[in-house]
């Protein structure tokens, strides 16, 4: 390629990457990928995010690469030369051909066929975030041309390295913080021990059935993990009684979903989330709790929850009724479909292959 295209290509990065805000990082990382394949001719190209606690240059986006060879690559670990070079000397890296530089031949490079790369480090307000290296099959002497490319994509993907790397911080710390409220609602009642992760699973399978989109999945996850969350503030004595309640402690029990969507609304919750917690128990028919809504009034969401919860309660143990087996609580289902259950969802819920 000559400087003009070499202008071209970096036009089309720089499109893509100032252009954050409309993309996720991991998109922003698949497009920049795909272009330096075309770029450099590359057999693979590799985006490694850097493990500060853990001392490892982990695969995020790859091209090029099938699903075998990804498993062959390995974090790049301490004991790596690369990782020294990369990230404790922080310098690009440049090997024109693995048999003549015996420090970088290894196993993976000769039984995948590679023969040459370049790689350099992502930094950003000087922590080295991650890496890019490109590989190829072919004995190669790589241009400086090239290695300056290289490093001027690197530093413009610096602020989207930024971006994922504090995102996937907030994830991670997202979910320690719903984990603990879950573990919190187990202590207080000891018979819902794994319900609220398999009512989640049960209602995400629902969703994908239905094809709902990605971040309406996520949010009916999130939704049906919290669903019983206001039952922290229900007395032990009456969540953890094993005989009938009398109609003033089920009316106190009543309160949970209230309280759930107050506490998730105060949080800061989206509306479809704490919705769906107010209503995983509004029955179809009308005659549900808190307000007594029925149909279509009833969101989406509160009624794939609703399924999900059902049919997780029948086929766990529990104090007050007899363990289902799969069939009944199917049987069960689909004789409260129309009534309890909203029959769409009920017959979604019986596609299901799983
Ligand atoms: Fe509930």
């Amino acid at each position: 390629m000559n400087n003009f295209d070499n202008l071209i290509e970096l036009g089309k990065l720089s499109a893509i990457i100032t252009d954050g805000d409309q993309y996720k990082p991991e998109e922003i990382f698949k497009s920049v990928l795909d272009l330096l394949n075309v770029y450099f001719k590359a057999d693979w190209c590799i985006i490694r995010k850097h493990d500060e606690l853990n001392q490892n240059l982990e695969i995020i986006e790859s091209s090029g690469l099938s699903s075998d060879e990804l498993v062959e690559l390995k974090s790049l670990t301490t004991s790596s030369l690369v990782y020294s070079h990369i990230v404790l000397q922080r310098k690009p890296l440049q090997v024109d051909n693995i048999y003549n530089e015996p420090l970088f031949n290894n196993e993976v490079y000769i039984t995948q066929g590679i023969l040459s790369f370049i790689a350099t480090p992502i930094i950003v307000n000087d922590r080295v975030l991650g890496s890019i290296k490109i590989y190829s099959k072919k004995p190669k002497v790589w241009k400086k041309s090239e290695m300056i490319f290289l490093n001027i994509v690197a530093s413009q993907l610096s602020m989207t390295m930024s971006n994922y790397d504090m995102m996937n911080g907030y994830k991670a710390d997202y979910q320690a913080i719903v984990s603990a409220i879950i573990k919190l609602l187990e202590i207080k009642d000891k018979y819902t021990s794994g319900h609220s992760i398999r009512v989640s699973y049960y209602a995400v399978l629902i969703a994908k059935q239905l094809e709902l989109s990605t971040s309406e999945i996520k949010r009916i996850e999130i939704a049906a993990i919290l669903h019983d969350i206001g039952k922290v503030v229900v007395s032990d004595e009456i969540l953890n009684k094993s005989s009938k309640l009398s109609e003033e402690e089920f009316n106190e029990i009543k309160k949970h979903s209230v309280i759930g969507a107050i506490v998730l609304r105060s949080g800061g919750f989206c509306e479809k989330i704490y919705k769906a917690v107010e209503q995983h128990h509004e029955w179809w028919n009308g005659k549900g709790y808190p307000y007594g809504i029925s149909g279509d009034m009833i969101s989406l969401n509160a009624r794939i929850i609703a399924v999900a919860d059902a049919y997780e309660t029948m086929t766990s143990q529990r104090p007050y009724h007899k363990i289902k087996s799969h069939d009944e609580a199917i049987e069960e289902l689909v004789r409260c479909s129309g009534t309890q259950f909203c029959p769409t969802i009920v017959k979604v819920f019986l596609s299901i292959k799983e």
